[in-house]
């Protein structure tokens, strides 16, 4: 089998992917093909030898994966070959094949894709574990998410939002507060430029929050431990900044809050009952459209040093996921006896290759709320587009279409396209993303929370990734679908522009 190695510790760029052996089945253990890897911070700690388990050399990273039953181990009597699940393998995840003993195996419900199941547990169970049986998270409690953006930290958003707390998101730049924004994030802080504290004060008019998800520790903590409410909860989930902070125990004393730790894998262990209550209720908000992980983007095999290493650089919004093998998934007949409509999966390694939704009948939309759309195929802004944008809307002004100019006088000496012009290409986009069977008509109503975030300049390649945040059915009979668009530039990190748009369907 083909195999993603770390014979020495160090760096992402040490990984080799190579042909090695099945590995040896035990008998309390399943063989799985794995289809999906979901990347985790521990994948870039276990490959340094910096992580509380140490697997001896060689191994394979990834603790998180979806994929079929191939052999069963003999005293196994709860699976069976073909078997549709996700497990948690701790390493060993980015190869083929990986033996995982039974008890950290699971069932995908029908209805799951694997794609999706493969990133479901680690960081909604640690956010949840962490919110709802240590700080009892209350409906109109405010929330701090520091590494807001990051996978724990997206989890932390959106199960904060649905347990109906408020939630303050933190991050180090304006494109991941942005994605927070998007996954409903009330309000949020840039740590980057923003003193975390006064900027807390400001938002909470002095109150501070009742419970702080700390995912990165360094210095932040002390400051966001300042900032806990009278009787709140200090969450200490991660250290994603490498720094452990040691910060004087009088500040509890004086908040008179509780610090907790977050070790979620022992309480999946210690506690498994308990934890699989939270699993059932995560999996009831899957199902039901109301939780899904974002997909910061798909890797293939060969690709897995480059998500690790994005990881590392602070890349990776939401989850990166590692697909060794496609899944081909069709959700069964929807109960309101209309036919399927499914998200479709292309199998190309190609990560411009995303999901496009097909919508057969307009009532099938509800079940795909949290849907990822896209990314589409990378079209090229040229001079001509932005000449005829200029001369349709009159909009002259010589940034724009004196070429000449623009190449003494600009810094990188290209003109830039009006920020209309990309903004009025989401229609375009999105339409290539959305395949609509059995409606009478679809089109674009209204625009909400418009950002511009950076330019796009002649010749510069952009696409559109879209996330399906809400539907609402209207009195009339059509549906209003609430779409967190983004138009990304390629090879630049700053998206171009993101928005909710409005969308409805007859
Ligand atoms: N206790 C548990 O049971 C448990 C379970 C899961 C994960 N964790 C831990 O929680 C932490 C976050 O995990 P995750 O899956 O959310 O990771 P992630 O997706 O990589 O997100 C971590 C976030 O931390 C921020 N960050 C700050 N300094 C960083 C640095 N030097 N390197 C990388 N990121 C940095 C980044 O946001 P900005 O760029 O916006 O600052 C990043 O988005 C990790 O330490 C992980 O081991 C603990």
């Amino acid at each position: 089998m083909k195999a993603i190695i770390c014979s020495q510790y160090g760096g992402p760029e040490l990984l080799k992917l190579i042909e090695t052996k099945i590995p040896e089945i035990g008998e309390d253990q399943v063989l799985i093909d794995v289809h999906y890897c979901g990347v985790n911070f521990p994948d870039t700690l276990i490959i340094q030898n910096k992580y509380q388990f140490k697997p001896p050399l060689p191994f394979s990273p990834g603790g998180e994966i979806a994929g079929i039953v191939s052999h069963i181990g003999r005293r196994v009597n709860n699976f069976k070959v073909g078997d549709r699940v996700v497990a948690l393998c701790g390493w060993g995840g980015m190869a083929e094949q990986v033996c995982v003993k039974a008890t950290h195996v699971f069932p995908i419900p029908s209805s799951l894709d694997m794609l999706n199941a493969s990133i479901c547990m680690y960081t909604f169970g640690t956010a949840f574990y962490a919110l709802k049986n240590k700080a009892q998270l209350k409906a109109g409690q405010t929330v701090l998410v520091l590494g807001a953006g990051g996978g724990v930290g997206s989890a932390a958003i959106m199960i904060a939002k649905l347990m109906g707390a408020s939630v303050i998101a933190a991050a180090s730049n304006k494109e991941k507060l942005a994605y927070c924004k998007m996954l409903a994030a009330d309000e949020t802080i840039d740590y980057s430029t923003e003193n975390l504290r006064d900027k807390i004060k400001e938002i909470t008019s002095n109150r501070g929050v009742e419970v702080v998800v700390d995912t990165i520790g360094g210095p932040l903590a002390e400051e966001a431990l300042k900032s806990v409410s009278w009787n709140g909860h200090y969450l200490i989930v991660g250290f994603a900044s490498g720094i452990i902070p040691q910060i004087p125990f009088n500040l509890a004393l004086l908040k008179g809050c509780s610090v907790h730790g977050i070790f979620w894998g022992s309480f999946a262990e210690k506690e498994s009952n308990s934890n699989n209550t939270n699993f059932i209720q995560i999996i009831q908000w899957i199902l039901q459209g109301k939780l899904k992980q974002h997909i910061h983007q798909i890797y293939s095999l060969e690709e897995a040093p480059k998500a690790i290493d994005d990881m590392i650089q602070r890349k990776i919004n939401g989850k990166a996921v590692i697909q060794i093998k496609a899944e081909q998934f069709s959700s069964p007949t929807i109960n309101n006896g209309i036919n399927s409509s499914e998200l479709t999966k292309k199998t190309n390694k190609s990560s411009n290759d995303g999901h496009k939704l097909i919508i057969n009948g307009k009532d099938a939309i509800h079940q795909f709320i949290g849907s990822n759309i896209g990314p589409g195929k990378w079209i090229t802004i040229t001079q001509k587009m932005i000449n005829d944008f200029a001369s349709t809307t009159q909009d002259n002004q010589w940034v724009h279409i004196d070429e000449v100019k623009a190449a003494k006088y600009l810094p990188e000496g290209k003109t830039v396209a009006h920020g209309y012009l990309t903004m009025s290409m989401v229609s375009h986009l999105l339409f290539e993303l959305i395949e609509l069977n059995e409606v009478n008509s679809f089109y674009n109503y209204g625009l909400n929370k418009a950002r511009f975030i950076n330019p796009v300049k002649v010749n510069d390649n952009i696409r559109l990734k879209a996330i399906l945040e809400n539907v609402e059915s209207q009195s009339n009979g059509s549906i209003k679908l609430f779409l967190s668009c983004i138009i990304e530039i390629e090879g630049i990190e700053k998206p171009a522009y993101v928005a909710e748009i409005i969308s409805i369907i007859n």
